[in-house]
């Protein structure tokens, strides 16, 4: 049966019919965001920076939905670098706090439109709460195969290489594997997204041109795109720009066009 088949039978049909607007088999796979700009839009409001955090997470649930409208498979969002414990303490718990509230209050929804919801980083060092309620979210929705929602937190692109070095020297002072053996795709299945493909399209908000320590290995082919629209603003609208503007993209992977 076909692919859309099984999804309309299983899902029901698609909610928006704008999704007539993209190029079938050219929506990218795996979406990653860096959800930047909240203090910029809420500085310009007069706002303290938590009612930029604040908005932003209804920005996110917005995109979730219409990754899962428009068959988007993994979203990998950033939600908490390893430097931005940095930023003051009052900051930090406030933005643990909203994680919290996040996966509590949308729990439901995200199992109700099959999300299954994963995160990467160095959780241990996360507040209890918020490891609890993670943990919680993740045995919920283990079973869910609509959308990953890859939730990026205390994560860091040069920790994650250093953890995958330190997994593999394990492996390798138990036995398990030789010095030669270790290849790309050793140290790929050693990375936190180990069993999952690289994201094909970056998205930064708030018109910063880099990467802040996000994905560095997972991002060396992926087609970028950056907005000046801060994230507490990015709806579905701006998500369909990006993905219009991907599928003009011409990916050549080092190789020649065909
Ligand atoms: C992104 O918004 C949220 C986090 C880093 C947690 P910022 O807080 O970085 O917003 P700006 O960049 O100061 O505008
Ligand atoms: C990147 O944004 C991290 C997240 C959005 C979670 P930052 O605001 O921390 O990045 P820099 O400091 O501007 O590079
Ligand atoms: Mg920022």
């Amino acid at each position: 049966m076909p692919g859309f088949l099984t999804r309309w039978l299983r899902h029901g049909p698609p909610r928006a019919t704008e999704d007539r607007e993209f190029e079938p088999g050219k929506l990218p796979r795996h979406v990653a965001i860096i959800m930047d700009g909240n203090g910029r839009w809420a500085r310009k409001r007069g706002l303290p920076r938590v009612a930029g955090h604040r908005a932003g997470v209804e920005s996110l649930r917005d995109i979730v939905r219409a990754c899962v409208d428009w068959g988007i498979a993994i979203l990998t969002v950033y939600a908490f670098s390893t430097e931005n414990w940095k930023r003051p303490q009052e900051e930090v718990e406030a933005l643990m706090n909203l994680l919290v509230e996040y996966l509590r209050r949308e729990l439901p929804e995200l199992k109700k439109e099959g999300v299954q919801v994963r995160a990467i980083g160095r959780l241990e060092a996360l507040p209890l709460p918020a490891q609890q309620e993670l943990a919680r979210a993740r045995r919920e929705t283990a079973g869910n195969n609509r959308l990953i929602l890859n939730l990026a937190l205390n994560y860091g692109g040069r920790a994650e290489l250093v953890d995958a070095c330190r997994h593999i020297a394990r492996e390798v002072l138990a036995g398990k594997l030789r010095p030669e053996d270790i290849d790309e795709t050793v140290l790929k299945g050693a990375l936190y997204t180990g069993d999952l493909p690289d994201p094909d399209l970056l998205i930064r908000p708030s018109g910063e041109m880099r990467l802040s320590n996000f994905l560095l290995w997972q991002l060396a082919y992926t087609e970028l795109w950056v907005t000046d629209v801060y994230w507490p603003d990015f709806r579905r609208e701006n998500l369909r720009q990006a993905l219009l503007a991907y599928q003009q993209r011409e990916r050549r992977f080092g190789g020649l066009k065909i």
